[in-house]
């Protein structure tokens, strides 16, 4: 779901890319039980498809250490991202080269940038898309968001506001959420004192086919880490697993459409919540531990 307003070149996340540590069991638990298909595979680099139309929404790499490896963003045409481009290099933005043909699964065009924290942003335009939905809509359709741990909340931010262009669509005393189109958040950066990846979040259609997805990842053995709820900013339907490395992954669904241009960020002391509630409807568990860890970048703790 998103309306593409313009906010700024970018319109959309794409794709997220992250290192595992064994290829085989990511690969298993992301197809068998999270709904994902490969489209391409190339040694020990794999990249899978959601429901949607988007060629791929998660790579995974064999690595070392698990952590985040880069966030894809799209932009509409080719023309955006050179502008695009042009723009970040004025403003003194590291990038990696100039925009060039993709030989990379899904090919179009794109470039690499850097934030002020190092992580890696691919930026791409003109994407070889597939041409229909998967029939089943209790699959994960797209990414929907990804929530990134930072050490420096005023640096990251005001380079995602100042410099991107994303808008501020809410803030609590712990995060920031930012949206690039409709979508009340397509990224948002939690102040952990860690430079490390929070959570990746998958749009599901609705909340009933959230709830099949819930049902399927349980019953194929993966606990529900906390949820199912309904958040306070972007009131968003959530369900938090595990992955086999212990990143969190969601199922979401309902996020709030932001419209209105004029739209005045909610301000911290809006959402304070007591610890007992963690959620508008009071139906979900408080977060278990092991997930509260997770979502602060310590991984390997994964039940
Ligand atoms: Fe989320």
């Amino acid at each position: 779901m998103q309306n593409h307003l313009h906010i700024c070149e970018i319109d959309r996340i794409r794709a997220v890319t992250i290192g595992v540590t064994d290829i085989a069991q990511s690969l298993s638990f992301y197809t068998q039980v999270w709904g994902l298909e490969v489209v391409q595979r190339k040694n020990d680099t794999i990249w899978l498809r959601a429901g949607g139309l988007d060629h791929h929404v998660l790579v995974i790499e064999k690595s070392t250490t698990p952590g985040l490896i880069s966030i894809t963003w799209g932009v509409k045409d080719q023309a955006t991202l050179m502008g695009f481009y042009e723009r970040l290099v004025n403003a003194g933005v590291f990038t990696e080269e100039p925009p060039r043909k993709l030989a990379s699964p899904g090919g179009g065009w794109g470039f690499a940038f850097h934030d002020p924290e190092g992580r890696v942003h691919k930026v791409v335009a003109e994407r070889e898309d597939h041409q229909a939905h998967q029939h089943d809509t209790t699959l994960p359709q797209r990414i929907a968001h990804v929530v990134v741990n930072t050490k420096d909340m005023k640096l990251i931010s005001d380079f995602f506001q100042n410099t991107i262009g994303f808008k501020l669509s809410d803030a609590t005393h712990k995060m920031k959420f930012f949206r690039c189109n409709s979508n009340h958040h397509s990224l948002a950066i939690a102040d952990f004192d860690s430079i490390s990846l929070n959570h990746i979040a998958f749009e599901m259609p609705t909340w009933n086919d959230l709830m099949f997805a819930v049902g399927r990842t349980k019953l194929a053995g993966h606990p529900l880490q906390w949820g199912v709820g309904r958040h306070g900013p972007g009131d968003n339907v959530f369900s938090y697993f595990l992955d086999p490395d212990g990143f969190v992954v969601e199922y979401t669904a309902e996020i709030q459409q932001i419209t209105d241009p004029a739209h005045i960020p909610g301000e911290p002391e809006q959402w304070v919540r007591s610890p007992e509630r963690m959620d508008q409807w009071g139906h979900a568990n408080l977060p278990t531990d092991v997930i509260k860890k997770a979502m602060s970048g310590q991984m390997g703790l994964s039940a």
